[in-house]
């Protein structure tokens, strides 16, 4: 499936010289949003999951359904002050702006293999800061998976280490 075709380049959004990828015209389609879960499932079905990780909010959008696919446990991954137990939090830099990202203390169990994903690798810098999280607890990252990578902000060079995968690339 033309996956790219679902999904909207809208310009300027939400500054200046943003080419937003707009994932909600690819969910509102029944068939190209399991789809492209699918995919997704399928990679992580290639790989031993214990649990799902996803940063809000986009990043529910793809792990849980995933999650609900494989019937392993999603933990959020939330910016400050949403998470209501004791939490871990790293300050992390988007691609337009600044931030710091929390998860629960005790979601994941030291030894857990852990599947990462999100709808979008851009700067990485979600996604790094997701991975501290992750092994901070003592969690295995054995794979990241996206919906679109922007190869052309090289987030890929921060998450060398680690197995990658993007369904859409521009
Ligand atoms: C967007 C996107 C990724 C992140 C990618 O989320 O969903 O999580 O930015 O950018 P990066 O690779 O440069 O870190 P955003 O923080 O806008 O939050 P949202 O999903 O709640 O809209």
């Amino acid at each position: 499936m033309d996956f790219k075709k679902f999904v909207t380049v809208v310009e300027n959004f939400p500054k200046d010289g943003i080419r937003f990828k707009d994932i909600t015209t690819l969910m509102e389609n029944g068939e190209a949003y399991k789809k492209a879960i699918d995919e997704m499932v399928n990679y992580a079905k290639e790989r031993n999951v214990d649990v799902i990780v996803g940063p809000e909010a986009r990043g529910f959008v793809v792990g849980c359904p995933i999650s609900y696919a494989m019937g392993v446990g999603f933990v959020p991954v939330r910016k400050a002050g949403k998470l209501p137990r004791e939490v871990i939090g790293v300050d992390y830099g988007l691609e337009y702006g600044k931030d710091s990202l929390n998860i629960h203390k005790d979601s994941i169990k030291p030894g857990q293999k852990v599947l990462i994903t999100d709808d979008l690798l851009a700067t990485g810098g979600t996604i790094e800061a997701t991975i501290k999280m992750v092994e901070k607890l003592g969690g295995e990252v054995v794979g990241i998976a996206f919906l679109i990578e922007l190869s052309y902000l090289s987030g890929r060079e921060k998450l060398v280490d680690y197995d990658v995968f993007s369904l859409m690339t521009y």
